[in-house]
């Protein structure tokens, strides 16, 4: 039976030297070392990973690795990349990295090796890519594809959504390409406002084809497309799946031959780079979509490879274990300096939360320690006049991602210096603050000295990379995944179920005929009850 992380003597000794260090300022830690900036920085695959910022001397760093060590990190890793069952409530490998393996690889499964099924469907997203962007896929009355919506929740939506707003420079843009997923109705009106069902394409995402949401969508969409052009064999120009779930894509009425699959072992939030990034590859090329996963395996092979004190993921996930687990944090903060990643922090609240907000062991045993913190972020700087004041002089200790670029996308005047100063300006104030006794120096009268005083010793990270391009987004994507995984083994917790979200979905089930009035409210609690008696006499009315 693997031990609890804190019954682990590694734990023991890190909870020991943490109330030696505690309060240690990084103002001294710097001093102390005039070389700790480049010290501890990482260079790997053209990212640059400062953590030197953080409130950690070596000896945290020696501790947290043995830590690592003792969790058997690296035989977690092999573990993963061989295909081991390591999803074991759901009994599956995860094996979201066999997407990004080139075709010489092997993997094997259940006695089938998973590489050529995996470039079998890269190679159909890719010629059906090709004929949608030349026009040679012509809808059902031979107008070319020119809008495309995305149909999904989720993994099934949050992946292809954020990548296609990181890389929408690199899109064609001769095409219009929407999401939708909420199944509130505003959320269609929007998507297909405006397009021409002649000359639209709905790609419907959903590992099971079961969802709520994405189904009722199709349905609707299917209507709309339908009422538009009249003729129901307009469905095969106009409809293709991403499914797991061969059946119900054949039993919604869209023809096999125009489904792209992909396997159980893809977690839904794992599956971006899967067929589920169709409607990414449309937009942005077959070509761009191999310099992404090219990306994701660039990071693949440093976490296989790297030691464990070079390794950046396992060094972003080690921080997450320390000021969780001793320092009682609470949040983290996500910050691209970059307006493109603006979908980036939503993304990771389903990558990190959805894998690693759980309350028990692989083996079932309730934790006695926090988990999975709650991530959140916005781009900077517009972070930074919104809620960055909280971060430099709130009551909480938040400890921030900062992501930044060398290079501007596309260079207009001097925005990227100044973007670019700003992110750098925020790591110090964070780090560094502005003492009472600097603040009197400058002449600031005593009456405001409390108020403008910043304590300072708020840890970040800096992410630098060279330009957001569909490469370094793949990387991006692949730290972020690893860093999860490394927690979640840390925690002792299966990263890749998601029993939590299932009882509001049975609930829902349930609700709905009472809300349509086809069964009575007695079965409910009294609010719940209530409301919907509410909802039900405003809907006669
Ligand atoms: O409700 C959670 C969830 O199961 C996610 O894990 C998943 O990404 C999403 O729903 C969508 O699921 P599907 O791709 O099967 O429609």
């Amino acid at each position: 039976m693997t031990p609890l992380l804190t019954d682990r003597p590694e734990w023991q000794a890190l909870v020991h030297h943490y109330e030696a260090v505690r309060d240690l300022h990084l103002r001294d830690l710097f001093a102390a070392d005039p070389s700790r900036g480049p010290r501890l920085t990482i260079e790997a695959e053209g990212i640059a990973f400062d953590y030197s910022k953080h409130r950690v001397t070596d000896e945290t760093l020696r501790l947290l690795l043995a830590l690592a060590d003792a969790c058997d990190v690296r035989g977690r890793f092999e573990a993963m990349f061989r295909g081991d069952v390591i999803n074991v409530t759901e009994r599956r490998a995860a094996l979201h990295v066999a997407l990004r393996a080139p075709r010489t690889a092997s993997i094997v499964v259940d006695g089938v090796d998973v590489i050529p099924a995996v470039h079998e469907v890269l190679d159909r997203m890719s010629t059906f890519a090709t004929q949608v962007r030349e026009g040679s896929w012509r809808g059902h009355t031979g107008r070319p594809i020119r809008n495309i919506v995305n149909i999904g929740i989720g993994g099934s939506d949050l992946g292809p959504r954020m990548a296609y707003e990181a890389l929408r420079a690199y899109a064609d843009p001769a095409l219009t390409v929407r999401f939708l997923s909420n199944v509130d109705g505003a959320d269609f009106i929007e998507a297909t406002r405006g397009l021409d069902a002649a000359e639209t394409l709905f790609i419907v995402c959903s590992k099971t084809f079961t969802t709520l949401e994405t189904m009722t969508n199709a349905r609707t969409a299917r209507d709309w497309l339908l009422a538009a052009l009249g003729d129901p064999a307009a469905t095969s120009r106009h409809f293709v799946a991403v499914s797991t779930n061969e059946d119900a894509v054949r039993a919604f009425g869209i023809d096999p031959a125009n489904m792209f699959g992909f396997w159980d072992w893809v977690g839904g939030r794992y599956s971006m780079d899967s067929a589920i990034g169709l409607s990414l590859m449309l937009a942005i090329g077959a070509r761009q979509f191999g310099e992404l996963l090219e990306g994701f395996r660039s990071i693949d092979e440093h976490v296989r490879t790297a030691p464990l004190e070079r390794n950046i993921p396992v060094l972003m996930a080690l921080l997450t274990i320390w000021y969780t687990g001793c320092f009682g944090v609470e949040t983290h903060g996500v910050m691209p300096y970059a307006q493109y990643l603006a979908s980036f922090p939503a993304y990771l609240q389903q990558l990190t939360m959805e894998s690693n907000g759980k309350r028990v062991t692989a083996e079932g045993k309730a934790i006695p320690y926090p988990t999975g913190p709650v991530v959140w972020g916005e781009p900077g700087t517009n972070s930074q006049h919104s809620f960055f004041q909280l971060l430099h002089q709130g009551t909480r200790l938040v400890p921030v991602d900062f992501i930044g670029f060398r290079r501007a996308v596309e260079d207009v005047g001097e925005h990227q210096d100044l973007l670019t100063a700003n992110l750098f300006a925020q790591a110090a104030a964070l780090a560094f603050g502005r003492t009472p006794e600097e603040l009197r120096d400058r002449g600031v009268p005593e009456r405001l000295v409390p108020h403008r005083a910043s304590e300072g010793n708020r840890p970040s990270s800096v992410l630098l990379l060279d330009r957001l391009t569909p490469a370094a987004l793949g990387q991006l994507i692949a730290l972020y995944e690893h860093r999860v995984y490394v927690e979640g083994v840390l925690w002792d917790i299966d990263s890749f179920d998601q029993w939590g979200v299932e009882l509001g979905k049975e609930i829902a089930g349930q609700i709905l005929p009472a809300l349509r009035g086809e069964t009575s409210t007695t079965a409910y609690d009294s609010s719940t009850a209530a409301l919907i008696e509410r909802y039900r006499t405003a809907r006669e009315r």
